[in-house]
């Protein structure tokens, strides 16, 4: 069995392009796993088979393994630091920014940092990216069109002012939509861009393996402006961000020195 999923990781590489090696392994077996009966298929090599043949079901299995959870202004707290204090800071120092959401998912972390933009400095044309590996969620993201659900921790009023209903979904304005540029991107493989203000990755260094986090870590830090922010999820502590010239500021909320 262990053989089986190694030989199963190394052709998933050729034939999605992700290499799971850098993925915790425990958590992305038993995930493949439960996959692999949830579609009936005996045995890994029977199902890369499947892989190869069909591409719409390597778009499902790469939506299903890389997890789009993702909500407007998730984690009220780190959001309001980012509004009361990461922004405002930058805005002064810099005026025009440049911001990367890396692993964007659906689109809502990188559309709250362009709404919380605008309030701050209307009008104004910051550089707004989101990256993701998964080419479902980018058209998602593109589209910008929301159950719900991804609204609940947005504030009131920005939900008024840049959503409309539409049957059960809400559409963010065009306004707010034009104003972030998507790409896809392997974290793990692609070549970073530079000169960002601020680098938002949360909830993503929760998949990857130690090594995969410290290596990233050094990355994104090298594509910050000295003074510029890095920001991870709630429930992530960079290892050993001094390495990577990075000095912890508040929460999850880091700053190259
Ligand atoms: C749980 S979502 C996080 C979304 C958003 N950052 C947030 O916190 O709300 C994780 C995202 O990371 C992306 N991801 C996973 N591995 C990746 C990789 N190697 N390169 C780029 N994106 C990746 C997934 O496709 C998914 O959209």
């Amino acid at each position: 069995m262990a053989a089986d999923y190694e030989a199963f990781k190394r052709k998933l590489k050729g034939t999605i392009g992700l290499d799971l090696n850098y993925y915790k392994q425990q958590q992305m077996q038993r995930r493949i796993n439960q996959w692999l009966q949830r579609v009936g298929a005996a045995s890994y090599d029977e199902y890369i088979k499947v892989l190869q043949r069909d591409a719409e079901e390597r778009e499902r299995f790469t939506g299903y393994l890389t997890i789009n959870t993702s909500q407007f202004y998730r984690d009220v707290t780190v959001f309001r630091e980012i509004e009361d204090k990461v922004l405002p800071d930058l805005v002064q120092r810099f005026r025009r920014l440049r911001v990367w959401s890396a692993g964007c998912s659906t689109g809502p972390e990188i559309y709250t940092i362009a709404m919380l933009l605008e309030e701050l400095t209307p009008g104004t044309r910051h550089t707004l990216l989101g990256t993701d590996f998964d080419v479902g969620a980018l058209e998602q993201a593109e589209e910008a069109v929301y159950s719900e659900n991804l609204l609940n921790s947005l504030p009131a009023k920005y939900k008024k002012r840049y959503f409309t209903h539409e049957g059960r979904m809400w559409r963010l304005s065009d306004t707010i939509r034009d104003r972030v540029r998507f790409k896809r991107q392997n974290l793990l493989e692609d070549p970073f861009e530079t000169n960002f203000h601020l680098i938002l990755c949360r909830n993503v260094f929760i998949y990857f393996t130690q090594e995969a986090q410290v290596r990233l870590t050094k990355k994104f830090s090298d594509s910050l402006v000295s003074g510029g922010y890095f920001i991870v999820g709630n429930a992530e502590n960079l290892l050993e961000p001094e390495m990577a010239d990075l000095k912890r500021v508040s929460y999850c909320i880091y700053q190259r020195v």
